[in-house]
């Protein structure tokens, strides 16, 4: 009797304690789950860590959604991380929960990808690839949970969509986390000039096709970067982290002291 009695005591005390950890905090299973259903999960999560403990004010900026999958991930990262800081770390501190005020805005042709000049794409970058309707994003993220009062969509082709109308009917202001994700080196100048006024030192860049282009540092996401550097030399990135097999984040620096620090250890 004794020693069954002891048996349940050794099989119950650890589940309760893995119970009221995950009750506490449900985010680590929800990340965990996250985690196996789409590898691409880290990105977010260090951005999200990052810009949360670092306290990067502004809004999320996604450039080519498509159907909507890295939007609802990022959502859940930045969701799920600042709420495991304010409202279980750092509690009483009474640091500005920089969740509270982000919007959510989704930039895209839903249309797919347009035609591009750039020999050293990988081969599923042909116009047209990635297409999906904007009722479909937005089913999704409703579908996921998403407070879609946070959320804006804008349609069009960058080079006509990304504009100071476009920057002034979304009332943007600061910018905390951008994904670019658009593949391309056209798409990504065209990007990059219309979030450059919005950016501050502390800003976190991800950027989804860093390592494609064979290399190539003049053609694909890589070259639009060096080529927006090279023309604006009060901005610098420093490197932050690497995650899959294409994506790389940066923080930014603006009027930094580096001056000479462009791309800092990639
Ligand atoms: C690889 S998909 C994006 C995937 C998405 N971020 C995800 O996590 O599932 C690339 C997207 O970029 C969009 N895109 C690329 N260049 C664009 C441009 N110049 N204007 C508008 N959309 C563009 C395409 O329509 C496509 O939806």
């Amino acid at each position: 009797m004794k020693k069954l009695r002891n048996f349940i005591k050794s099989v119950i005390k650890p589940l309760r304690k893995i119970l009221t950890y995950l009750i506490v905090e449900p985010s680590v299973l929800n990340s965990h789950i996250a985690k196996q259903v789409w590898h691409e999960t880290n990105a977010f999560r260090w951005a999200a860590a990052y810009a949360v403990k670092n306290q990067i004010e502004g809004d999320y900026l996604e450039f080519g959604v498509w159907k909507g999958n890295g939007f609802i991930e990022a959502y859940r990262q930045i969701t799920q991380y600042s709420k495991r800081f304010y409202e279980v770390g750092v509690k009483s501190t009474g640091h500005k929960n920089i969740f509270k005020d982000m919007r959510f805005h989704a930039f895209d042709s839903f249309e797919g990808l347009p035609e591009t000049k750039n020999v050293s794409n990988p081969i599923q970058y042909f116009a047209g690839n990635y297409s999906a309707s904007e009722e479909i994003f937005w089913d999704r993220i409703s579908k996921a949970g998403l407070d879609t009062s946070r959320v804006t969509t804008t349609k069009g082709w960058f080079e006509n969509s990304l504009n100071d109308e476009t920057a002034e009917r979304l009332h943007l202001q600061k910018i905390a986390i951008v994904y670019v994700d658009c593949d391309v080196y056209e798409s990504t100048v065209d990007v990059l000039n219309f979030i450059q006024p919005f950016l501050s030192t502390g800003s976190v860049l991800i950027f989804d096709d860093w390592f494609r282009n064979k290399g190539i540092s003049t053609e694909g996401v890589q070259g639009a970067v060096l080529d927006w550097l090279e023309k604006n030399q009060n901005i610098s990135l420093q490197h932050y982290y690497n995650c899959d097999t294409r994506t790389a984040l940066f923080i930014v620096k603006i009027d930094g002291i580096e001056k000479n620090v462009k791309i800092d250890c990639v």
